[in-house]
């Protein structure tokens, strides 16, 4: 298990009877108790590194915040936990924001994303008084100022800017290019406009700068290159009314044992010193700071486990294992042709002698976990843990095949609590009238 340590929560251990063990729960025992595919969090890990992000921007300066982004996770005991640890949080749509709400999250400490909200959204976030909208195009920016005014309200808004900053990542989560369906880009005068718009707009009141580089990034130096370019489009603005700067999410997390990501004090070290040396430079009143991590609150503290239905060896070809779930609860793989490992709950430290394709249970051949695992020899019943499956795993699940949705279960102290039931049949046609 040693190699794979750093994919699976520090918690994990091994119990006397060799099985696999996180947050003090057998995983086995889990697994029998719940059912599969099961997703484990590890609950301690997840405020571990709640406080962790507060303590490290907050260690820069006491005005910092932490945002967390909903979308890689949000069952509602994680989004209260989120608000007990002084966490506050970004929803990117009216669902996310009902879901906040939902889970007694103040409407202040909520930030209101998305690239196509549309009137019902805008009124939502508007009625709920929430803190922050952070506005993505000038027709947003328009029908804001009129159902703000409609509403005799003044909405504080962000200005979401792309830098033109390639961060390497896959281009469906890279985002700070210029060419992107997201923000205003500093190239070609976009974000300027944006700020006249929203200067102008009687019921929109400008507070600052959005920027979200990408996502699952592994070198920081893409933060410092975005902070030089806003400070300087900051002191180009003019005006004292730029007062925030909301500097995204994007720390990777590790997949795989080849996976070195930098930790989140480092993150939090590289984008405060890169602010606060370019505004310094640039003669501008330090900002407040905002970071919106999702995947590297949740990501690591999260594990799925399937059970094996079949095996399938194809002479001269390749071994095929089977699982009951796939790209119903794991989308990544099939859409970014992200890779992950997998471990045995009941033998972690058995040797790895098979090479063999992990497959889900779905009608389509992409639907592969795993292109070439290395296990030890597998059949039809065994546990197959894939670890690091804690961020935009069930978020992005899906009924595709009428699969039903995993449970989630909170583990802490060798108790574990299902914070999300598994999905029932009942409910697949709940909706159909
Ligand atoms: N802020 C904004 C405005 C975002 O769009 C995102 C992610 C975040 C923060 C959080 O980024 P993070 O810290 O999680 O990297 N489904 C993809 C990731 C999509 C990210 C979308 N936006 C995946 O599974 O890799």
């Amino acid at each position: 298990m040693q190699p794979l340590s750093q994919v699976l929560p520090p918690s994990a251990t091994t119990t006397p009877e060799g099985h696999l063990s996180i947050g003090g729960c057998d995983v086995v025992a889990l697994a029998a108790e719940f059912g599969t595919p099961l997703v484990i969090y590890d609950a301690a890990l997840l405020r571990d590194t709640m406080r962790r992000y507060v303590q490290a921007l907050r260690a820069h300066d006491p005005r910092a915040e932490v945002v967390y982004a909903s979308k890689a996770f949000w069952a509602q005991a994680l989004l209260r936990m989120a608000h007990q640890e002084d966490l506050r949080m970004d929803v990117a749509s009216g669902g996310e924001l009902f879901m906040a709400l939902h889970a007694g999250f103040p409407a202040g400490k909520i930030v209101m994303h998305g690239n196509a909200k549309d009137a019902r959204e805008i009124g939502e976030a508007l009625d709920a008084m929430v803190g922050l909208i952070v506005v993505d195009s000038l027709d947003e920016i328009a029908l804001l100022d009129q159902l703000a005014g409609e509403r005799g309200r003044r909405q504080n808004v962000l200005v979401r800017v792309t830098p033109g900053v390639k961060p390497s990542t896959h281009a469906y989560i890279s985002t700070g290019q210029l060419d992107s369906k997201f923000g205003f880009s500093l190239e070609g005068g976009l974000a300027a406009q944006a700020v006249a718009a929203c200067r102008a707009a009687a019921n929109v009141n400008l507070v600052g700068l959005h920027c979200h580089i990408g996502s699952q990034i592994f070198e920081l130096g893409a933060y410092p290159a975005a902070a030089a370019l806003l400070a300087a489009f900051v002191k180009e603005q003019g005006g004292d009314d730029l007062t925030v700067m909301d500097m995204g999410g994007g720390l990777g997390i590790a997949y795989t044992r080849d996976d070195d990501p930098p930790s989140v004090e480092e993150f939090a070290d590289t984008v405060m010193d890169a602010v606060h040396a370019e505004w310094d430079a640039a003669g501008l009143p330090r900002p407040r700071v905002l970071v919106e991590p999702g995947r590297s609150i949740v990501g690591r503290a999260g594990v799925t486990v399937y059970r094996v239905t079949g095996t399938k060896d194809i002479p001269g070809v390749r071994r095929y294992v089977a699982v009951d779930g796939g790209m119903s609860d794991l989308m990544r793989p099939m859409l970014y042709g992200a890779t992950y490992e997998a471990i045995l709950p009941d033998r972690p430290e058995a040797e790895a002698t098979d090479t063999l394709r992990l497959v889900g249970k779905h009608c389509e051949s992409g639907d592969v976990l795993i292109q070439e695992a290395e296990l030890p020899p597998l059949a039809r019943d065994d546990l197959v843990c894939i670890p690091a499956t804690g961020a935009y795993g069930v978020a992005m699940a899906s009924n595709y095949n009428g699969v039903t949705r995993p449970a989630v279960v909170f583990v802490e102290d060798g108790r574990a609590t299902v914070v999300v039931r598994r999905e029932t049949y009942a409910e697949l046609v709940a909706r159909d009238l």
